[in-house]
């Protein structure tokens, strides 16, 4: 019984993979040429200790069954010398066989460590992306200031193209990660680092602070949304246009709501009422609708969390900077249906 679960846990992964389904081996597999060698290396290394491991269990199995002939004790009583077999000469065979081994991993290693350093091609994008407690803020740079873009919590990049992405922190150690994309890099106070991504197939990429960051850690989630280039282009003109004005007069008060309340942390763009207070502390929501979450991952973006959010956003993720707002039912309606339509 026990050794048919073993081969069903083995062989389960392997068919399931083969079957072409994302589990589980979906998750072990990358798609970006920053992260696929490391892929590669941790397929082989895996592959070689397997082997490894295999072989020196059979040469020991080998060596505890097998039984020398029986020699007959000399005359004193004590055993007679053993001939001289040879068999120190396996001892230098095994030590060299495990030096070449090594050796080669640690120079396949050294090979991956410089493949995913720097990108091979000139990055056609450079981002900004500050780690905050819990929320990633993310600025697009443009020719000139004016064309600078913000947003939060999530990337779109172009499919194929490297994307160079400069990394700071706006309190304390994070960890900027994209696993089928990229390796981890740190977000360090007064420290600024680098990290490239690629996506080779469109998508929508899962990624997570990998850096212990206080209690809501687990809930600063961020995705990267890669689209063909004219897809990324025109999502790229449309954050950057202006919000909207509101229509609705239940949107139109939301917004002196939101004016009153929300806008020494938050900005929209482009309205005249907020711009005179156009708050940094917490995500720009310019064009928040268009982003499939809110609270960096934490909700899925629709009217109800918004409600729950806005309402008392410290039962969803306690800890959070964003207070309980204490807001009435129609003020809270009034600043959700404003928010709808940020799109
Ligand atoms: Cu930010 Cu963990």
């Amino acid at each position: 019984m026990k050794r048919r679960f073993a081969v069903l846990t083995l062989w389960l992964p392997a068919a399931a993979a083969m079957a072409g389904a994302d589990w589980p081996m979906g998750y072990l597999v990358t798609h970006g040429p920053a992260a696929d060698p490391a892929t590669r290396l941790n397929w082989g290394l895996m592959a070689i200790s397997v082997l490894v491991t295999i072989i020196i269990a059979a040469l020991v199995l080998y060596a505890s069954l097998r039984r020398r002939p029986p020699v007959p004790a000399a005359d004193n009583g004590w055993p007679p010398p053993q001939p001289d077999t040879g068999g120190a000469s396996w001892i230098y065979i095994g030590t060299a066989i495990t030096a070449a081994v090594l050796l080669g991993t640690t120079i396949w290693t050294i090979l991956t460590l410089s493949a995913v350093a720097a990108p091979h091609r000139k990055p056609s994008l450079l981002l900004e992306v500050t780690g905050h407690q819990w929320w990633w803020e993310i600025r697009y740079r443009g020719a000139d200031k004016p064309d600078v873009m913000v947003t939060a919590n999530e990337i779109h990049i172009p499919v194929g193209e490297p994307v160079h992405i400069r990394l700071e922190s706006g309190d304390v150690i994070h960890s900027f990660w994209v696993p089928k994309l990229g390796g981890k890099t740190d977000l360090i106070p007064g420290q600024t680092n680098f990290t490239w991504l690629q996506a080779d197939q469109p998508g929508t990429y899962r990624g997570q602070c990998a850096e212990f960051c206080g209690s809501q850690h687990a809930h600063m989630a961020l995705y990267v949304v890669a689209q063909e280039r004219p897809a990324f282009d025109d999502w790229l003109t449309r954050q950057k246009a202006d919000a909207g004005e509101p229509q609705s007069p239940q949107a139109v008060s939301g917004r002196q709501v939101f004016e009153a309340r929300c806008s020494t942390c938050h900005t929209v763009r482009g309205d005249s009422a907020v711009a005179g207070a156009a708050g940094r502390l917490g995500p720009d929501l310019t064009h928040l609708m268009s982003r499939a979450t809110i609270a960096a991952g934490r909700l899925p973006n629709n009217t109800g969390s918004l409600n729950g959010w806005v309402a008392n956003a410290q039962e969803i993720k306690p800890g959070t900077r964003m207070p309980r707002m204490d807001l009435s039912p129609e003020d809270l309606h009034a600043v959700v249906s404003y928010l709808e339509t940020l799109k």
